[in-house]
């Protein structure tokens, strides 16, 4: 396991940092499962299993929450026909939240992570039969996108994926590559540590950032210092090529 994907490298306090009614409250557990609707947005919940062993995305994490919740309501059916791909996805909160509770097809949703992930996301798209919609892949910031992932999909995912500092240039690279020019993606991002602004900054510089502004719960989520942005390639003459400072 790297240290970049290691429970500790993040303060486990504040994963449970925020108000009772956006994630139910739980206890740090090594392994098991847990049932999540979202606040009743999804009929059927999904089934999720949890395990760290492999690190930190064996774990719900706020911001996957808040930005599946944002998803189910404001994008329903707006994803039809779409081409998807989730960065970071750990057991696949998102998109298999996004698969079950949302319009979407005909293409697979890709929920991608670094290789020790990959057992895991694969445990829950078989719990959730979601086989069919949902597939699984290795997906390394800063490494280039495998061939069997769309290159420039219509859609990004990525929720709680600032937190650890050397993988920031890493993660900008992976959304220059992936960010074609009708690409969209949906970043939400739990601010920790000052530190996290250095990635807000380096995004800005290389792309086009919009704060989301149609999220019922956004005045709660923003308490919490939780933050949606919708993420686009930039285009014209301030088009940046690189933007790892
Ligand atoms: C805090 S977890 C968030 C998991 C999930 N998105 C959620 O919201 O519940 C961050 C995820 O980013 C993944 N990650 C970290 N560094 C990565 C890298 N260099 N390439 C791909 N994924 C990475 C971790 O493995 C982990 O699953």
């Amino acid at each position: 396991m790297s240290d970049s994907s290691r429970p500790g490298s993040v303060n486990s306090n504040d994963t449970f940092n925020i108000s009772e009614s956006l994630v139910p409250p739980r206890e740090i557990k090594a392994a098991g499962q847990s049932h999540v609707s979202f606040d009743g947005l999804l009929q059927r919940p999904l089934l999720l299993k949890e395990d760290l062993k492999e690190g930190c995305g064996g774990q719900l994490w706020p911001a996957g929450m808040v930005l599946a919740k944002y998803l189910l309501r404001r994008h329903n059916s707006t994803l039809v026909n779409k081409t998807i791909i989730e960065l970071g996805a750990g057991g696949g909160l998102v998109g298999l939240g996004i698969a079950s509770g949302c319009k979407i097809g005909p293409s697979p949703i890709y929920i991608t992570d670094q290789a020790p992930m990959l057992p895991l996301m694969e445990a829950n798209i078989s719990l959730n039969n979601l086989s069919s919609t949902v597939q699984a892949a290795v997906l390394d910031w800063g490494e280039p996108v495998s061939d069997n992932i769309p290159q420039h999909p219509d859609i990004i995912l990525a929720a709680d994926c600032v937190y650890f500092e050397p993988a920031f240039p890493l993660l900008i690279s992976t959304l220059h590559e992936l960010l074609g020019a009708n690409s969209v993606c949906y970043f939400c991002f739990k601010k920790r540590r000052r530190a996290d602004l250095r990635f807000l900054k380096m995004a800005k510089k290389a792309f086009q950032l919009t704060e989301i502004s149609d999220d019922p719960d956004a005045e709660i989520y923003k308490r919490e210092n939780i933050f949606v942005y919708a993420i686009r390639a930039k285009s014209g003459p301030n088009k940046a090529t690189e933007a790892t400072s």
